[in-house]
């Protein structure tokens, strides 16, 4: 269960990632080009928002299975004084929460805009907001690993 949530998390990234960078291209492209917010605009946008939960509700799952998760018992607040368990344990799920609620934000926001300029620009502010908190807060040095 646990290597099996791990592996599908580490994968399920890499795509939130691909996809968070195909939708802000998109939307800056969309805003300098003054194109019309279409329904391939609004699907990959909505495609994006739904990965990103989907990796939001893996990433909660495997935050309690994970033995990670231990070292709240073992050594209670003292988590925070190890920045490796500080990491996965405190950081990366609140950075990572931020991250999800501002690309909900820029998704709902959107959807109250009646000019497609303000249409784009809401997406592509917030997703890039959401995509630099999740960059910050990334293991790389154990991804893949
Ligand atoms: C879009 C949001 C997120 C992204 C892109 C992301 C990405 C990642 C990546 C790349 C890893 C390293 C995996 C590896 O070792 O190969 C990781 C590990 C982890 N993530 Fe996330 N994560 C996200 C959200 C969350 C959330 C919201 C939680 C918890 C509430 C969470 C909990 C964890 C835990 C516990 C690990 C460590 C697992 C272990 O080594 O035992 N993640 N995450």
């Amino acid at each position: 269960m646990y290597t099996f949530l791990k592996t599908a998390h580490s994968y399920w990234a890499l795509i939130v990632l691909i996809l968070l960078v195909f939708a802000i291209v998109n939307a800056f492209i969309g805003i300098i080009k003054k194109r019309t917010f279409d329904s391939t605009d609004f699907r990959r946008s909505l495609f994006v928002l739904i990965t990103s939960h989907i990796q939001f509700l893996l990433g909660m799952i495997l935050y309690f299975v994970s033995p990670r998760f231990g070292a709240w018992s073992e050594d209670g607040m003292g988590v925070m004084s190890d920045p490796t368990s500080r990491l996965y344990l405190v950081e990366h799920p609140t950075i990572n929460l931020l991250a999800i609620v501002l690309i909900t934000m820029g998704w709902s926001m959107h959807k109250r805009q009646s000019l497609d300029a303000k249409k784009f620009s809401r997406i592509g502010i917030f997703y890039t907001l959401g995509f630099l908190l999740i960059l910050s807060r990334i293991p790389w040095n154990v991804w893949f690993q």
